[in-house]
């Protein structure tokens, strides 16, 4: 029985991959799978495709894409020129969630870079992103496939719940792995510089290609001086108004606290962005209406892999006003705590 299912199974998701490459072919969007988060797929060689990404998250035409390949033989169609340390960094870390900013050929849709002469390339680690691109055969640009500003989406779910009757179709492989998006990093200057934090810490670059830069933006320190709300940090956002409490623990606690407190003096519905260690005690707080879990602090990884999920989870319970603890900004935490801080807007208290 179950060698029949698995079976079956794995004739159905063929079948999904054929069927969304023709789309892609078509010249409409797809939804798909990567390691990271789902992307939202169109022919990158084609401004009518990509036109069409653009229309369906609602993205702000100045902002580039990521352009997938699923061998290093399509570089050359997207890539006029690959750095010697780009060349480490794809050996290293590819496939995997490592997006390499690189100069653009003319082949690459001008919709895809924004107008910028560079281009974001990766290979994602994840068996349906790779035999979908191929089946494609051209390469494919895809942005997170959630509507812009939203959290980035983590199960075909997510996906449907943002963008249903907006894409053509959606390639369900479940729940993605890192659960954060890749990092980003410009070869085209000396030293190279991590645009975005992610999935590749920069120590794991480092010990490939020697010393990497990281942009002002998210310095580590950054959660030491509180931040003004600001519009141009909201991102991963969810409904309700969202604050991190960041210092000792102890006083972490009492701040979140007195902040809950005030909330629902205010009549409004609260939560709490937990972790494993804390779960159990904010449950049993009278101020807390609901309280998730991101995981152990002792496991960034499965913070990562959760966080979106958590994010949108809040918004499932219409919570109206969010508190959450921090994380160290080491390894993975420097990705984690930049999509807080976004989802955030900024807003930071120092306990
Ligand atoms: O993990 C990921 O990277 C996911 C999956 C689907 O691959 N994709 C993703 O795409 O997160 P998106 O569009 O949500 O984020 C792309 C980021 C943006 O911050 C964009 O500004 C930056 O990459 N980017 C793309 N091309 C660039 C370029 N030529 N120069 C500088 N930044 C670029
Ligand atoms: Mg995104």
């Amino acid at each position: 029985d179950n060698i029949v299912e698995n079976a079956v199974e794995k004739l159905q998701s063929c079948t999904q991959i054929v069927d969304a490459a023709r789309l892609l072919r078509d010249r409409a969007v797809v939804a798909f799978p990567t390691e990271t988060v789902y992307g939202l797929g169109a022919n990158a060689l084609s401004n009518e495709a990509v036109e069409k990404i653009f229309a369906a998250k609602g993205r702000p035409s100045d902002n580039p894409l990521i352009v997938h390949i699923a061998k290093k033989e399509q570089l050359s169609t997207v890539a006029s020129e690959i750095p010697e340390k780009a060349e480490k960094l794809m050996d290293a870390f590819w496939p995997g969630p490592l997006t390499i900013i690189l100069p653009r050929t003319d082949e690459v849709a001008s919709l895809v870079t924004a107008g910028l002469d560079s281009v974001g390339v990766r290979m994602p680690d994840h068996p349906i992103a790779l035999a979908l691109i191929a089946e494609a055969g051209v390469p494919i640009a895809a942005p997170s496939a959630n509507r812009s500003g939203r959290p980035s989406p983590t199960t075909a779910a997510h996906v449907l719940a943002d963008l249903d009757g907006r894409v053509a179709g959606i390639v369900d492989g479940g729940a993605t792995g890192v659960g954060l998006e890749s990092t980003v990093i410009d070869v085209t200057v000396e030293p190279p510089v991590i645009l975005r934090p992610g999935g590749i810490t920069r120590d794991e670059m480092e010990a490939v290609i020697g010393p990497v830069a990281l942009d002002p933006s998210f310095q580590a320190g950054a959660t030491e001086t509180p931040r003004a709300p600001g519009m141009k940090y909201t991102h991963y956002a969810p409904e309700g108004e969202m604050w991190l409490v960041a210092g000792e623990a102890k006083r972490v606690w009492d701040k979140m606290a007195a902040m809950l407190r005030e909330a629902k003096q205010h009549g409004r519905k609260t939560g709490v962005l937990a972790t494993e260690e804390t779960f159990e005690a904010w449950r049993a707080h009278p101020d807390a209406d609901v309280v998730l879990s991101v995981g152990s602090r002792s496991d960034l990884g499965e913070v990562a892999h959760q966080l979106y999920a958590v994010l949108r989870d809040f918004d499932a319970h219409h919570v109206q006003f969010i508190v959450g603890e921090t994380f160290s900004r080491e390894g993975l935490g420097m990705a984690v705590m930049n999509r807080l801080e976004k989802a955030a807007g900024g807003r930071i208290e120092q306990a």
